[in-house]
């Protein structure tokens, strides 16, 4: 795994952008793996601000996402989908219909795993950008699940459901459950970029590095991927 330690967020997302544009520019018709959360939004603007500036084409980019709390949707302001166009797709030339994101409202949450994972398969990602749990989890998967999942239904943690609260009116107001990517579609991609930033990732960014590859960390399994680099500011390499 390739560590690159930068001084604070701004400097972690640039060097994150860096390296996305580089593989857009490559390969335009490229496969982008995205990840929610707090982590890789200064990325997202730079990636906007890229495309305004410089005019960095995503017409033929596709994109997959990570995963979608169970009973939320488009409409809702907390869901993902709504998270990705806001934070990302509108400010792109990105057809909407060449993004990916499980649908959480999908009557039948197994059929549309199968459906999801069938498409994972068919979409490899030249890039997956993920964000770490302060857990240790990446997408969804909570620590105890397995290397070999593929594309599941999850409950999420309790510390989970604490960290993600914030984003709440309420800490009940956090869906229980989500769909989620499983770790071997995550180690599927031909590149992984893991971003972390804050001292409240120190701990799950030791174990990801310097700890034993187990599924009691999920991300570990990362140190078994052969193009893994891992992006993060001073605080969240602290304990390196
Ligand atoms: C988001 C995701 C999660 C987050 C992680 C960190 O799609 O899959 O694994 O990457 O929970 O979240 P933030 O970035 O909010 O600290």
């Amino acid at each position: 795994m390739k560590v690159i330690v930068t001084k604070d967020y701004e400097a972690m997302s640039e060097a994150a952008f860096r390296l996305v544009k580089t593989v857009v520019t490559a390969k335009p018709n490229a496969v982008l793996g995205l990840a929610t959360g707090t982590t890789p939004l200064g990325l997202y603007a730079r990636m906007a601000e890229d495309h305004a500036a410089c005019g960095t084409s995503y017409r033929e980019i596709k994109t997959v996402n990570l995963d979608e709390y169970v009973g939320l949707g488009p409409e809702s302001d907390q869901s993902y989908v709504y998270f990705m166009r806001k934070n990302l797709f509108e400010h792109l030339d990105l057809p909407l219909e060449n993004t990916n994101i499980a649908n959480g409202k999908a009557e039948d949450l197994e059929a549309e795993c199968a459906r999801y994972n069938a498409l994972l398969a068919t979409l490899q990602q030249d890039v997956q950008i993920l964000g770490i749990g302060s857990n240790g989890h990446i997408a969804f998967n909570e620590p105890g699940t397995p290397f070999g999942a593929e594309t599941h239904v999850v409950q999420l943690a309790e510390s989970t459901i604490r960290d993600n609260a914030r984003l709440f009116a309420r800490e009940e107001d956090v869906p229980r459950s989500a769909l989620t990517m499983g770790l071997k579609n995550i180690m599927h991609a031909r590149r992984v970029i893991i971003l972390a930033n804050g001292q409240n990732k120190a701990k799950a960014v030791k174990g990801l590095v310097e700890g034993p590859v187990t599924e009691s960390l999920p991300a570990s399994v990362l140190q078994l991927h052969p193009d893994c680099t891992l992006i993060i500011d001073e605080a969240a390499a602290s304990l390196l």
